[in-house]
């Protein structure tokens, strides 16, 4: 720093360095003037406007009456007055799940609000999007795909709907204390062979036998299924008591399955457990309008029929 201000006409503090390295006093440039008055003006009129600062019994209200919470609820009934006219249709009685499915704009409007309705109330047992939830173990029954095409109780809308309605728990017997082991082990190779195409000979003839299997009495005589009793189709490759990894455990899980029925746990205590819980007025007491809702979802997430 220098004493000796070789500058003298200039707007300089008197701070040097070297030889003409200097510290001046202009004024600011006027654009930058310009935004340092515009911010306090700014600050100022928003202090006025809007709730700003706090005090000791709450804080100052500004003169716009505005809230963070009084624009959400607004926003929030903006929405409500759009969704009340579908929900108003949905929620009527004389509408049933097929008219919804028949309306675009209804059906779409349905599927996106049921999807929540879904993660809330089936997810937890059907997965995600109604993907499944297959068994860790032979022994453990799983949770049946929603997304397929291939339905224990039927997959028109109002089947559907039925189900999530009044519930459903489809009952086999065990037959462990009635037939051979020997015999049980020819009935299941006769399902896995089911599910294949093909069949199995001492299987088949105990799965028509009424004294032994009787087994078409509730899988139908061409081992299809029928809808209103729930008894798996035999015939397909989906196997409703899947086990991870499928292969080798099919032989496994039909043998299990025959062995120890399904929801039979009074007669046998290792029976599968297999009951969709009731959503109507007998089980959780959904509304009718909600139940609606989920079948169509559930009709449309590809499978439906
Ligand atoms: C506690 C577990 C659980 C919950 C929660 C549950 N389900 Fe189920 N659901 C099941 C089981 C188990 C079955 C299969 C019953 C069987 O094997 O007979 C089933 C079967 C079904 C079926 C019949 C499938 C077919 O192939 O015919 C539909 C449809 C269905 N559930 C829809 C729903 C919907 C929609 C919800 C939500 C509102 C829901 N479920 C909630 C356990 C559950
Ligand atoms: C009283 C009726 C009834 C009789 C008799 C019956 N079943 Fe079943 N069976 C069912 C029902 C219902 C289910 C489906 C349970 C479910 O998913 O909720 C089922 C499921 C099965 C499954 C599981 C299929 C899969 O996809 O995982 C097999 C295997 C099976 N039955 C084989 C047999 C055989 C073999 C016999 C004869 C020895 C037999 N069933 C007799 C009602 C019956």
């Amino acid at each position: 720093m220098s004493e000796n201000n070789p500058f003298p006409n200039e707007n300089n503090t008197g701070h040097f360095w070297d030889d003409n390295l200097r510290e001046l006093s202009n004024d600011p440039p006027g654009w930058w003037r310009i935004g340092f008055h515009a911010s306090w003006i700014f600050c100022i009129v928003y202090f006025v406007l809007y709730p700003a600062l706090p005090s000791l019994d709450g804080y100052t209200k500004g003169t716009m009456g505005w809230t963070a919470v009084g624009e959400y609820k607004q926003d929030l009934s903006a929405i409500d007055q759009v969704r009340e006219k579908w929900e108003r249709q949905i929620n009527d009685p004389a509408t049933t799940p097929a008219m919804i499915i028949a309306d675009d704009e209804l059906r779409n409007y349905t599927v996106r609000s049921a999807k929540v309705l879904f993660g809330d109330y089936c997810a937890a047992c059907h997965g995600a999007g109604g993907a499944g939830n297959a068994a860790m173990s032979v022994s453990e029954s799983g949770y049946p795909v929603l997304a397929d095409d291939d339905w224990l109780y039927g997959g028109t809308v109002e089947q559907i709907q039925t189900t999530i309605n009044n519930g459903r728990k489809g009952i086999m017997t065990p037959y462990g204390a009635r037939l051979s082991s020997d015999e049980i082990e020819d009935l299941a190779k006769h399902v896995v062979a089911l599910s294949e195409g093909s069949e199995h000979a001492a299987g088949k003839a105990l799965f028509m036998e009424p004294t032994k299997g009787g087994c078409f009495a509730c899988h139908g005589m061409d081992a299809k299924g029928l809808a209103p009793l729930g008894s798996a189709n035999l015939t397909d490759a989906v196997w409703r008591f899947d086990v991870q990894g499928g292969g080798d455990n099919r032989l496994a899980s039909a043998r299990h399955t025959i062995a120890h029925g399904v929801n039979g746990e009074l007669m046998d205590p290792q029976s599968r457990n297999a009951v969709m819980p009731a959503f109507g007025p007998l089980g959780k007491s959904l509304s009718e309008g909600t139940i609606k809702k989920l079948a169509v979802y559930v009709h449309q997430l590809g499978g439906g029929k």
